[in-house]
């Protein structure tokens, strides 16, 4: 399935959303956010997809940030009501993503891009790629959480450094700092992140759709309700039939055939 500014591919379990807009280093549109959102609408809708990765087509970026070209001449109003809108909002839509999602991180990793890979459960990035904020170059501060997402992965001095100073990272500096969990060389950068994905898509649905509930709140809730949070899912999860196979399947020493039940 395609249109203008996405593409999506599946394979097994796992869907591959692909911004596609190279001749703009995958610049992040209007129409291209809106599709971003409804995609993942439809693929948490549809039981087939246990997992996502999201990357940019072409060798040179993932995606360079938000589209420039739209804020000229745009008003403050109409500006508030595009990043105010949940059909608009890609941000909060990867975040709000029940399901495991990846960003496969294959070149230029900027503004909203890094802000939307950070959106995303953990990134895997080609050694080819670079990665940072920005915004202060245009006179701007990042509006896709970079503010908030950042400093929770890296530090408040680290973040501090990356935005204020809008200086690009490498792969592997981004590794260091904790933005990326791999660096890949950029041939092997897909054949890696589809591994991860399809073995995330194997496991029990309802278990990854609890963990990463319980993920979620540990950066929004203080200790002792995140730490309750994770005992009322444990108990939930434990009514499975996911629970059940997965048990019955390491007693009979076979694998288990998860159903997402
Ligand atoms: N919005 C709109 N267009 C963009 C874009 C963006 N964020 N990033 C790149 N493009 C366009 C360029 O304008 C250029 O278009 P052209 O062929 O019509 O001239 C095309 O994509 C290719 O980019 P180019 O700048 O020629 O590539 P480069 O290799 O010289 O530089 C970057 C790559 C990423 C360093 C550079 O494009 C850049 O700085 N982009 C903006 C990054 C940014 O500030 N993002 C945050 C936005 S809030």
């Amino acid at each position: 399935m395609a249109d203008d500014t996405i593409l999506i591919t599946s394979e097994g379990r796992v869907a591959t959303l692909t911004i596609n807009r190279p001749d703009r280093l995958n610049a992040l549109n209007e129409p291209t956010r809106a599709a971003i959102v409804s995609a993942l609408d439809r693929f948490e809708n549809d039981p087939d997809v246990r997992a996502v990765i999201l990357t940019g087509a072409g060798q040179k970026a993932f995606i360079a940030g938000a589209d420039i070209g739209e804020f000229e001449g745009r008003t403050p109003v109409a500006q508030f009501r595009v990043m105010n809108s949940p059909e608009t909002n890609a941000f909060e839509a990867a975040d709000r993503f029940p399901k495991p999602i990846i960003a496969a991180i294959n070149g230029f990793c900027l503004g909203g891009g890094c802000e939307l890979a950070m959106a995303c459960d953990f990134r895997i990035a080609s050694d080819k790629a670079k990665l940072g904020q920005p915004e202060i170059n245009l006179g701007l501060l990042p509006g896709g959480g970079g503010t908030q997402r950042l400093p929770r992965l890296v530090g408040l001095g680290n973040a501090y450094k990356l935005l204020y100073t809008g200086d690009m990272v490498t792969a592997d500096e981004a590794l260091r700092l904790g933005l990326v969990s791999e660096v890949v060389p950029a041939a092997d950068l897909m054949t890696r992140v589809n591994a991860l994905a399809a073995a995330i898509a194997a496991k029990s649905p309802v278990a990854l759709r609890y963990i990463k509930e319980a993920v979620r709140a540990s950066v929004r809730a203080p200790l002792d309700e995140g730490l309750r949070l994770e005992r009322t899912l444990f108990g939930l999860v434990f009514a499975s039939e996911d629970k059940v196979e997965g048990v019955e399947a390491f007693l009979q020493k076979r694998k288990p055939e998860f159903k997402g039940a």
